[in-house]
């Protein structure tokens, strides 16, 4: 129990978590009775039988049934204010938060919807939960090329306030980074950060084109670095930080159990480590409980945890002045 309310004392830092992900059960309800033509469950009982993660492809249908319910500036800022609360309900002070506007305008949201939405959203969680939010405009990485120009140029014309960084997610296999430089290329020219998913389902190659083709500095997962010792290095000697996501993994299958993650092998080889929730209701996951797993299951101890939320403040994209007050 002392263990429980050290990791809620600690100061944390998000810097893996998408917003469409992030809608927890009250969300969808308050979603699934603006939009009822959705056919998503508006009875309580019902909708957390649907939210009850089975497999991937559950994960998946949740997730594009939530985005099918995103209409206007008032559904994201309907998802912003939800996330915002839970984040504070932990202690989280500062998030970096991934929005993918392709698919919202190609769900025919107007852009400026989903601008205003964020904007509103943002201003809210500053003021009534003292949470401040950055943004990460990332590209889908399986709409191709069409999907990166349209989200570079959406996000350079935009350019919103609290917009610190250009990423790509979606499924890696099957999907090269490399095809994505120019988007990058022009994205980082802006000063936006790269920092693109890359080894979440793939082997270390996925993540030496993420660092060589897209400039990443910082990784979304890339825990199949561990496959790789040279890679370790590079990353450890470049101090490019990683964005793990244990639960996430584990709900993905792309680890058995949180005992076998790799994290302490990660930290041993001395990688700038961060601990995050990628999709947190949708894989029952929470900030504070990946610190609490770690902790149990793989040993670490609370210097380690407050090293691990030191790394978040250091690998996030927030002002130097900013970082003083967090430490
Ligand atoms: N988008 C939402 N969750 C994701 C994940 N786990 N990997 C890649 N893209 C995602
Ligand atoms: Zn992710």
């Amino acid at each position: 129990e002392s263990l429980r309310a050290f990791i809620h004392a600690l100061p944390k830092v998000e810097l893996h978590v998408h917003l469409v992900g992030s809608a927890g059960i009250d969300t969808v309800l308050a979603l699934a009775r603006r939009h009822p033509e959705a056919g998503v469950p508006t009875d309580r009982a019902e909708l957390e039988q649907f939210f009850t993660f089975r497999d991937f492809d559950h994960f998946l249908k949740v997730y594009w049934a939530v985005q099918s319910m995103l209409k206007d500036r008032h559904d994201i800022r309907t998802l912003v204010t939800g996330l915002a609360a839970e984040l504070a309900r932990q202690n989280v002070r500062y998030a970096e938060v991934t929005v993918t506007p392709y698919n919202h305008l190609l769900d025919g949201m107007p852009g400026d919807e989903l601008l205003a939405g964020l904007t509103d959203g943002r201003a809210n969680a500053a003021v009534e939960h003292g949470v401040e939010l950055a943004w990460c405009f990332d590209i889908p990485g399986e709409k191709g090329a069409v999907a990166g120009r349209e989200t570079v140029v959406f996000a350079l014309r935009e350019r919103p306030e609290g917009l610190v960084s250009f990423g790509l997610g979606g499924p890696e296999v099957g999907v090269g980074r490399a095809q994505f430089e120019p988007f990058f290329t022009t994205a980082r020219e802006a000063g936006l950060r790269s920092v693109p998913h890359a080894g979440e389902t793939t082997g270390p190659a996925t993540i030496w084109s993420a660092v060589h083709d897209l400039g990443a500095e910082r990784i979304g997962h890339g825990t199949s670095c561990t496959a790789d010792p040279a890679l370790m290095a590079y990353l450890a000697e470049h101090r490019i930080p990683l964005e793990v996501c244990p639960t996430s993994n584990v709900r993905t299958r792309q680890v058995s159990s949180i005992a076998a993650h790799p994290i302490r092998r990660m930290l041993d080889h001395g990688l700038l480590v961060t601990l995050n929730t990628d999709d947190p209701p949708m894989f029952g996951a929470t900030l504070e409980g990946e610190y609490l797993a770690v902790a149990t299951t793989l040993g670490l101890d609370p210097a380690e945890l407050a090293q691990l939320a030191e790394n978040a403040v250091n690998a996030s994209f927030l002002y130097t002045a900013s970082k003083t007050a967090l430490l």
